[in-house]
């Protein structure tokens, strides 16, 4: 079968990376880890099976995250990870050669991170490639219409970082990040349960625990408890322990000061007429930080602005690439099928 050239948009999060190809809708989404042989130096798995393998590695292998906080950390990583999954499509015929590429940057990355990462895909094989903010594909994947002359505020919860940012007329007008994101949060339960409870748990387990105590919620209704096993600090031998969703509640409020204080200072720098649209719609929240329990009445309470949970937070991005691919990020064209 003849080779297709197509439109492909990806998401390069610090947690998870995402494909999208026009026609097909979402073809790749898992976790952004790389495993390599340590001797041959080779490549032994990407994504969910790299992902599997976190924490549990032998003395040959070595688990690379190419994204750290927001930023790409291991360009040769990102590389390796990008070629598997291209390989992939190649072999359900996608012509890489005659296809338009779009990779959504965090809007913190520098001039030269972005070069590198066109670079990084001529070297893949693509030679028409492009860069857009995620927080602008997010807010078009969330379903605003960023192309108005109306300021709209988005904010991504993601692993490495929260980014916060107002759009109007097609494009960014201020934007800033913080580094209290899902990561963040999962070190915080590594420490606390080290401290307290004298206990070494790895990364998977905090993210266990983050995900099934994890609350904004201003009272709780019940106090639920996740038992989990680690590594007893005293003897080294394994162990397990009962943490309640209270103790956890007291890490995520602490953090989100961070959060709420990023929202504020970009609510500061935003041009007066942009606040007032603002304060007459809702902020969009994006990533897996919006399936917190309680995310959306806490931030409300916060900063007494309406907020909205966005319909699928963690595929927006991606799904925004859609359209921005569209008009190749012309902040000028509407993309036709808006
Ligand atoms: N229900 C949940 N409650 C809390 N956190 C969650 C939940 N589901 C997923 N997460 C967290 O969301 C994060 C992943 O979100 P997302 O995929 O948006 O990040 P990313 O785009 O890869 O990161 P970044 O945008 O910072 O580069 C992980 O830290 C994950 O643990
Ligand atoms: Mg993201």
């Amino acid at each position: 079968m003849a080779k297709k050239s197509y439109r492909i948009g990806v998401d390069l999060g610090t947690a998870n990376i995402l494909v999208y190809i026009t026609g097909s809708g979402v073809v790749y989404n898992e976790p952004s880890v790389v495993a390599f042989d340590n001797t041959t130096k080779e490549c032994i798995a990407v994504g969910k099976r790299a992902f599997d393998m976190v924490g549990k590695e032998h003395k040959h292998i070595r688990i690379v995250k190419p994204l750290d906080g927001g930023v790409i950390a291991d360009l040769d990583a990102t590389k390796v990870y990008l070629q598997k999954v291209f390989e992939k499509l190649e072999n359900i015929n996608v012509d890489l050669k005659n296809s338009t590429l779009l990779l959504c940057c965090p809007s913190q990355v520098t001039h030269i991170e972005r070069v590198a990462l066109i670079d990084l895909a001529k070297k893949i094989g693509v030679k028409d490639a492009f860069i857009e903010e995620e927080l602008k594909a997010g807010a078009i994947g969330a379903g605003l219409d960023i192309y108005e002359s109306k300021g709209s505020m988005v904010v991504d919860i993601g692993g490495g970082t929260t980014d916060v940012g107002v759009l109007s007329l097609g494009d960014l007008v201020v934007s800033e990040s913080c580094k209290v994101a899902g990561n963040y949060l999962d070190k915080e339960i590594t420490k606390y349960v080290k401290f307290k409870y004298g206990i070494i748990i790895g990364a998977s387990t905090a993210e266990m625990i983050k995900i099934k105590l994890g609350t904004l919620a201003s009272e709780l209704q019940e106090e639920k408890e996740c038992v989990f096993a680690g590594r007893n600090l005293t003897n080294g031998l394994p162990c397990k322990m009962t943490i309640k969703q209270s103790e956890v509640r007291e890490i995520f409020l602490k953090g989100f000061e961070v959060v709420v204080n990023t929202i504020k200072k970009v609510l500061q720098q935003t041009p007066p007429e942009l606040a007032s649209d603002i304060y007459q719609s809702e902020i969009m929240i994006n990533g897996g930080g919006a399936m917190i329990d309680g995310v959306k009445e806490y931030l409300e309470e916060a900063l007494s602005l309406k907020v909205k949970i966005a319909e699928n937070p963690l595929t927006s991005i991606v799904e925004g690439t859609r359209l921005l691919l569209n008009n190749r990020g012309n902040y000028l064209v509407k993309p036709s099928d808006y």
